[in-house]
């Protein structure tokens, strides 16, 4: 790579932004490959009336340059279903492209990797949700977001990391299925003072059957959060005794209750935004600390952990430019399954 050549005004501008935002622990060649490719992209961009919708845990450069929108899931979403554009590029994972499609069935959807999964989306299928609801029959099914379409086409109701408490309190039921995701669940049932089981096919009723419960969960976990521990977060509190620790609710509730906050990855960065904490850990997907480093460079984010999605790192630059260029990769949801999936996503909107 010969990065001597002289970069065009429009790669220089990018390049230049970059350099300020991200520059301290990006390398340089990498700004300079890569701005090139955002003017690519735009120009594709422009040509298609395509917009691309960036996950919070993007890598920088993408977070920072042809993402037209950045948020959570629940706030891209909300876009998906909104946008006047003819493609919409998901700079983010499989789930969460088909819920893009599932919102707006009449545009292009475009997942740049077909390896963008999810541990979670992979914890549950449409089988598994038929043999909860044979078990406790009439009980409402929640279901995270992070799960395929078929799976949320057997749900009452949808739910992200943003409004879990709120969905489940907006049912009018003594009990609720909470869908796969077993340390979100019991989040959500100690910050709502809910009983919890998790049953398995031999045992319907979970471990104790004598136990009063008005949650059932499932065994799903993201293979990003699963890793942190209480013990991270007592040893950065030996060596740090100020520091304010976020988790994402996708950590265990022991984690969680371990931590001073928990929230979205939205949640988690409006908040290091709108406070003057002296330190900063964060408990979640590693790129998001760099975006949220970049936006905010006063601040002082402890750089201690490095767990990143191999999900999300499947989406870059590159796989952006070849999905606009060669339409890759349509994501297509059958229309019965669309439907059904449909009537659970928009409840959930509804809700906010
Ligand atoms: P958010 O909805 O909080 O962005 O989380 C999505 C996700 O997959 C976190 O691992
Ligand atoms: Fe799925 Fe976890 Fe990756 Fe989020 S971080 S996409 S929940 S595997």
């Amino acid at each position: 790579m010969d990065t001597t050549k002289e970069l065009s005004p429009e790669a220089q501008a990018i390049y230049d932004g970059l350099k300020a935002k991200i520059g301290s622990f990006t390398p340089d060649f990498e700004l300079w490959y890569k701005a090139q490719l955002a003017v690519e992209i735009n120009q594709l961009k422009k040509e298609r009336n395509a917009v691309v919708l960036g996950h919070n845990y993007m890598e920088p450069v993408l977070f920072h340059t042809v993402s037209d929108y950045v948020g959570d899931s629940l706030y891209l979403s909300r876009v998906a279903a909104e946008t006047e554009a003819d493609v919409i590029v998901f700079a983010g994972v499989e789930f969460m492209a088909e819920t893009a499609k599932i919102l707006n069935p009449t545009k292009t959807v475009l997942i740049p990797s077909t390896k963008a999964g999810c541990s979670l989306a992979e914890a549950i299928t449409a089988e598994d949700v038929r043999w909860l609801k044979a078990q406790y029959p009439g009980v409402p099914v929640v279901t995270y977001v992070n799960t395929y379409a078929d799976v949320k086409a057997e749900t009452d109701i949808c739910c992200t990391s943003g409004n879990a408490v709120k969905v489940v309190e907006s049912l009018d039921s003594d009990q609720v299925i909470f869908l796969p995701d077993e340390f979100l669940a019991g989040n959500v049932a100690r910050e709502t003072g809910k009983t919890i089981i998790f049953p398995t096919k031999d045992k319907p009723d979970g471990d104790n059957p004598d136990l009063q419960y008005q949650m059932i969960g499932w065994q799903g976990r993201c293979m990003v959060h699963e890793q942190y521990t209480v013990e991270d977060i007592t040893a950065i509190r030996a060596d740090h005794p100020d520091v304010v620790v976020l988790a994402h609710p996708e950590c265990s509730p022991e984690v969680v209750e371990a931590s001073d906050f928990s929230g979205s990855t939205t949640a988690m960065m409006d908040h290091v935004r709108d406070n003057d904490f002296p330190s900063i850990l964060l408990l979640t997907e590693c790129s998001m600390g760099d975006n949220i480093i970049a936006n905010n460079p006063d601040k002082n984010v402890l750089r201690l952990c490095s767990v990143r999605c191999p999900h999300m790192n499947q989406i870059q630059m590159q796989d952006i430019l070849n999905a606009l260029k060669f339409n890759q990769y349509e994501v297509t949801v059958p229309e019965d399954i669309r439907l059904k999936a449909l009537a659970s996503v928009e409840r959930m909107i509804a809700i906010g």
